[in-house]
């Protein structure tokens, strides 16, 4: 057998968050996905709000995969997906209206997870009744969809092409209106069955596939494949703050089982981080700004949750959770983005390390509930306005100091930089 008949192999490259979500995943996979033929989202529901601008149009993408404004690219919705017919035939519907057609670049598979209306009601009372030890959660009704799936009770998007899909339907219903009812928790899941089975009708139209074939048959062909984490590597169900977690892992490896594709098909890890850290719901954030400094970064970052509208909560950045998250993931380029928020910042700090109990630490403890007090390293800020830079080397000295002295710590590139929320504001770093 000749050389010319073995096939080219390309390999999944995977972008995912390395914080507490919102790093601008949407806004750096429509920059990246000139150079791929399909996107893929593997993990987590309409949880996710991803934002892209371009054209003077903001859109915020929740099931979508970020890859739909491109002509030609295929969005694949992944088994590890969980989907609300509901929120997802809105997507569809406000994405027509903007003259984008979905029909042919979107494809769904037919192991993805679906959330029902009981599992929102379930999701906010159990919500409630955690009282003041609330997540946080988004209340799309993320966790009791996934617990279904481990569970073994979840209904998934193929079973809608079943005849008996509403008995499915019904029997999962009155489960959930059982546990509802030992929640004390007055259920109103009718009042969202029209829509959410119209929803579902919509679901119909579009291509269910067996995505696992499709996106192997994409790699074994050399065409190339970026899977769009959600969420972020602080939120991941293993290795988060848990329990404020999500409920999917958020990791590299969830692209894999999220995507049924094999640890060896991934290639680069695209690892993207903001130049300091937000976090939005409840759970420990070591650099936490309680203060007119966090107040000024929600302000001048928009940091107001993409999906829910809460504001998000700000701080430094913290270099023991990203190299945390660096090492779980496998990092081989980083992407910064919102470095302009601190463009009038005149100093700008790093926590370096943790004092737990006292102690200097480089590593996030098992409870990250306990009192934790960062150790910073202080950075001169630039104070200068780096929106309009298309070039690295425009950037100011002081915010190469930033972007080395990251480099030199986490060991791993920062390969793009974003410096505004428009596809054209980004830097390429050669
Ligand atoms: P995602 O969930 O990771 O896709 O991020 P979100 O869309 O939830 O949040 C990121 C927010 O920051 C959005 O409002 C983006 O439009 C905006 N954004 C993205 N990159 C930049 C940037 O480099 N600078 C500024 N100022 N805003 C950005
Ligand atoms: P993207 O993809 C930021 C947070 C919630 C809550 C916790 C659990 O836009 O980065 P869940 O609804 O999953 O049960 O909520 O996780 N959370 C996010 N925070 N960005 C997200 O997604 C998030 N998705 C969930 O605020 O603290
Ligand atoms: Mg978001």
């Amino acid at each position: 057998m000749g050389i010319k008949n073995i096939k080219v192999m390309s390999k999944v490259d995977v972008l995912l968050g390395l914080q507490w979500g919102d790093e601008g995943k949407g806004k750096v996979v429509d920059v990246l996905t000139p150079h791929y033929n399909l996107i893929a989202r593997f993990q987590g529901g309409p949880n996710a709000g991803h934002s892209l601008e371009f054209n003077n149009i903001k859109h915020v993408l929740h099931t979508i995969p970020s890859g739909l404004f491109h002509p030609g690219c295929i969005n694949v919705i992944g088994n590890g997906v969980v989907i609300d017919p509901i929120i997802l035939a809105e997507e569809i519907q406000s994405l027509e209206k903007l003259g984008v057609n979905l029909k042919k670049s979107l494809k769904i598979s037919k192991k993805a997870h679906l959330i029902l209306p009981s599992h929102r009601e379930l999701d906010a009372a159990s919500e409630a009744a955690k009282g003041k030890g609330k997540i946080g959660s988004t209340l799309k009704g993320i966790g009791p969809t996934y617990m279904d799936k481990t569970g073994r009770n979840g209904l998934r998007v193929g079973d809608i092409l079943l005849p008996d899909f509403r008995d499915r339907y019904d029997f999962l219903k009155n489960k959930h209106k059982e546990i509802l009812r030992q929640y004390n928790y007055t259920s109103n899941i009718e009042q969202h069955e029209d829509e959410w089975f119209k929803g579902v009708e919509l679901l119909r139209q579009y291509d269910l596939i067996d995505s696992e074939y499709e996106i192997n048959s994409y790699i074994r062909q050399g065409k190339k494949v970026l899977a769009e984490g959600a969420q972020g590597s602080l939120l991941d169900i293993d290795f988060g703050s848990y329990p404020f977690v999500t409920s999917s892992n958020t990791i590299c490896a969830g692209a894999c089982a999220g995507l049924g594709i094999a640890p060896h098909a991934v290639g680069e890890v695209y690892g993207i981080f903001k130049a300091y850290c937000t976090r939005v719901g409840s759970g420990p954030f070591p650099t936490e700004l309680d203060n007119e400094i966090g107040e000024k970064m929600r302000k001048l970052g928009a940091e107001f949750g993409a999906t829910t509208g809460r504001p998000r909560r700000c701080g430094w950045l913290d270099l023991v959770a990203l190299k945390y998250a660096i090492m779980l993931n496998g990092v081989t380029q980083l992407i910064m983005t919102k470095p302009d928020v601190l463009d009038s910042f005149e100093t700008i700090k790093v926590a370096v390390a943790y004092r737990v109990n006292g102690i200097e630490t480089d590593r996030l403890p098992y409870d990250i509930n306990m009192p934790i007090e960062p150790v910073y390293r202080e950075f001169k800020g630039w104070m200068t306005d780096i929106s309009g830079f298309k070039s690295d080397s425009d950037l100011p000295d002081e915010l190469m100091a930033y972007i080395q002295f990251i480099e030199q710590e986490t060991g791993v590139p920062i390969k793009i930089i974003s410096v505004g929320p428009n596809r054209d504001e980004t830097i390429v770093r050669e």
